[in-house]
């Protein structure tokens, strides 16, 4: 399978961190350190903080995306936020089912799927994250829980949408533990992920699909993750708070 076909795309995951200012301020220290990309750049940030990554990003080659959004359009969902709430501000990326919302907010896999038909209706462009805890690599079912989430989160997604979809393979105990999948460990799951996707569409859509790695990716072991066959980017959580770590791991997608 052909890696040139693809453009690899450094994603930050902020989580809940960083207030409006603080992005402001984060941003413009990133900047200068991510304009020469040969990567695709965006940060996905908390709701309250897309005005301000939006208004710093202006003019840049950094895309802002959202860290979730809703499945309805409008109604009574207290404390939820729909797609055209995100799409209005200028938003054009958003995550979706991060295990962090699995694991906390009961997040399932016909949930996950729901808010992937809505962002993609929308006209937003998807990081969906997928990934094994370690009991479930332990007892040998990685690619099983991997190819479902997969596939339900996949249900009625046209071969055009696809464009619109990048997976993130985050395996949950490589996430803010400091410990990070072997490059082999992420190339082997990447590239059952791109199985699946050509299975279900065909070996082009496969071929030209993004399967980010995510999980204590850092400025250090970024480029061997990178340089992996299957890993065609990184979605990036506490490294991607540090302008220069997160600028270092842009610099290793761009070569
Ligand atoms: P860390 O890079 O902090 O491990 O987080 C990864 C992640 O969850 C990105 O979505």
């Amino acid at each position: 399978m052909n890696k040139q076909l693809r453009k690899a795309v450094i994603a930050g995951n902020w989580k809940m961190n960083k207030t409006p200012s603080q992005t402001t301020a984060l941003v413009e220290e990133m900047k200068p350190l991510v304009k020469d990309a040969g990567c695709d750049v965006v940060i996905c940030v908390p709701y309250v903080d897309l005005q301000a990554a939006l208004a710093a990003t202006k003019g840049s080659n950094i895309k802002v995306g959202a860290e979730n959004c809703h499945w309805e359009k409008s109604g009574a969902y207290t404390g939820e936020i729909s797609t055209e709430m995100l799409t209005e501000l200028g938003v054009e990326y958003v995550v979706i089912g991060h295990s962090e919302r699995r694991t906390y907010f009961g997040e399932t896999d016909v949930t996950v799927q729901k808010r992937v038909r809505a962002a993609l209706d929308a006209g937003l462009t998807v990081i969906l994250c997928v990934g094994e805890t370690l009991e479930q690599r332990e007892q040998g079912i990685t690619f099983e829980v991997v190819g479902l989430q997969t596939k339900v989160a996949l249900g009625g997604v046209s071969k055009e949408e696809l464009s619109r979809v990048i997976i993130a393979y985050e395996p949950v105990w490589a996430i803010g533990t400091g410990r990070t999948a072997t490059a082999e460990q992420a190339n082997e799951v990447n590239h059952y992920i791109r199985t699946v996707i050509a299975g279900l569409y065909d070996s082009a859509a496969a071929d030209a699909f993004v399967v980010q790695y995510g999980g204590s990716m850092n400025a250090k072991n970024a480029a061997e993750l990178l340089a992996q066959p299957d890993v065609d980017g990184g979605l990036i959580g506490g490294a991607s708070l540090k302008a220069a770590d997160f600028a270092e791991i842009v610099k290793a997608a761009s070569k």
